[in-house]
């Protein structure tokens, strides 16, 4: 069992400042009282001391004395007695003491005269002792009326008393950090010094994994997923058929989203061979000669273009796998799905783009939903998010019809910014499936990126996503909190 925390090389280093074995606050292992080197007593005493003032009228006499001493027989004119270095104040002094007198009524101006013969210069007296260190003959009014003429001060001499403290050593011992079985089996614990515990310290921080922030955004739009109900559908297939990219959701096999620009396709496995093949038949069915009253796109559909594999460009496929498979139950149930993960796209790079990118898809299958019912949800959506004004702008996707941009008013920016896509999907796509007529499938996709980028404040994609990032940003980013 360890005695003390054992103390790592390099430890200190990474604790914040105000750790207080330095400060000796820290206890004796055992005991109470702080184990001290030395004790220190502070002993101050105060003490008076001539000012510089003092010191020349210890010398030279009190301003009033030598003002007296000035004055001759024949008095002195008021005016010339001022010139004096001090005249002013030896005068008034002088004059209160009653040495001098003044004849406001003389021959050329008011003169002073010498009121008596002899004066005993007490000022100077008072100080003289004070330098001799004789000061407790004078009395605190005596010496307080000094200090305010500037005089005297009074100072305060700060000593310490130097004692050996508890623990006095001229030699520094290694205290122990961990009480070994030798050290009881031998007894040699009864003469070793532990080292303390130090119950102030920070603990270590334990080595753990850290979530990247589009994981912890991810873990809250999770969350708000469950709270409205829905179930997550499981997307652990980054490669996908084009059958299930494209072909399902009624994409034409010419669109220019189908191209080596816009996708990355495989090599190795180049084509996909299991389809469920009835299915597909219905698919090649709507595509080329239509139905359910559509006319389709009216082309050659090919097999061997919805066999492509790629690298799934948006997890709308995963939808359309689950939407068939939700088909293909005895009765239909009303469902809630969503997804979040990542799609690849042939893009060219810059600030805001990637090849690859998370996206957030939710699905509400159900009898006869409308568009009011899509704009209801995603107000429900967004309002979870703190986004409250929303506006759509008709769009256009293969697989959706009516289709919408979502806009949110942005208060920072001061206008209004696209957060998201979204439609009903269309008949050609659900009713091959085997999706009973009257029923609806509404949906929604964003990225997961964007969201990510504002609340963590970065600007541009790469400081988030692939070799660039700063493992310490990953460390160092709180959890993440969407705050309605
Ligand atoms: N799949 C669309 C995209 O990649 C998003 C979307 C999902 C649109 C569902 C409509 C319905 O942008």
């Amino acid at each position: 069992m360890p005695i003390g925390r054992p103390e790592r090389q390099g430890d200190q280093g990474s604790r914040p400042m105000g750790d207080d074995h330095m400060f000796g606050r820290r206890k004796e292992w055992g005991g109470t009282s702080p184990a001290h080197v030395i004790e220190a007593e502070l002993r101050s005493s105060k003490r008076w001391e001539l000012t510089d003032e003092g010191k020349e009228i210890v010398e030279k006499g009190s301003h009033e004395a030598r003002v007296f001493d000035a004055i001759p027989p024949n008095g002195i004119t008021q005016s010339d007695l001022m010139k004096f270095p001090c005249g002013k104040v030896g005068f008034n002094k002088a004059m209160s003491s009653k040495w001098i007198r003044i004849d406001k009524n003389a021959e050329g101006g008011p003169r002073i005269f010498k009121a008596t013969d002899c004066i005993e210069d007490a000022v100077k007296n008072k100080l003289l002792l004070v330098q001799q260190g004789k000061d407790s003959k004078l009395d605190d009014k005596e010496k307080n009326e000094l200090k305010k003429r500037k005089l005297l001060s009074e100072v305060t001499v700060k000593t310490y008393w130097i004692t050996k403290g508890n623990s006095f050593s001229t030699t520094v011992v290694k205290q122990d950090t961990e009480l070994t079985p030798e050290m009881i089996a031998n007894g040699s614990w009864k003469e070793k010094k532990f080292k303390p515990y130090n119950f102030d310290a920070m603990g270590i921080v334990p080595e753990c994994g850290h979530l990247h922030p589009l994981m912890k955004v991810r873990t809250q739009f999770r969350q708000i997923f469950l709270e409205m109900g829905f179930t997550e559908m499981p997307t652990n297939n980054f490669i996908e058929s084009s059958f299930w990219n494209f072909d399902s959701l009624f994409q034409p096999q010419q669109h220019p989203a189908r191209d080596q620009h816009d996708t990355f396709f495989l090599s190795d496995p180049a084509s996909a061979t299991k389809f469920p093949m009835d299915y597909l038949e219905r698919v090649k069915k709507v595509h080329s000669e239509g139905g359910y009253g559509s006319l389709g796109y009216k082309y050659d559909w090919k097999i061997e273009e919805a066999q492509k594999n790629l690298l799934r460009t948006h997890t709308t496929a995963v939808s359309a796998r689950m939407l068939y498979k939700l088909a293909q139950k005895e009765a239909f149930t009303p469902v809630k799905y969503f997804s979040i993960d990542r799609v690849f796209r042939n893009e060219t790079l810059d600030a805001t783009h990637l090849a690859e990118f998370h996206q957030i898809e939710g699905v509400v299958a159900d009898y006869d939903l409308t568009l009011g019912d899509l704009m209801g949800v995603l107000q429900q959506f967004f309002s979870k998010l703190g986004i409250t004004k929303l506006r759509y702008k008709p769009a256009f996707n293969p697989y959706t019809e009516p289709s919408m941009e979502i806009f949110s008013y942005h208060e920072g920016l001061k206008k209004w910014v696209e957060v998201g896509n979204s439609g009903v999907f269309r008949p050609e796509m659900l009713l091959p499936m085997g999706l009973p007529e009257n029923v609806t499938v509404i949906a929604w996709g964003l990225s997961l990126e964007r969201p990510t980028m504002i609340k963590y404040g970065i600007n541009n994609i790469r400081e988030l996503v692939g070799h660039k990032v700063n493992l310490q940003m990953v460390y160092d980013s709180p959890v993440c909190r969407l705050d309605p």
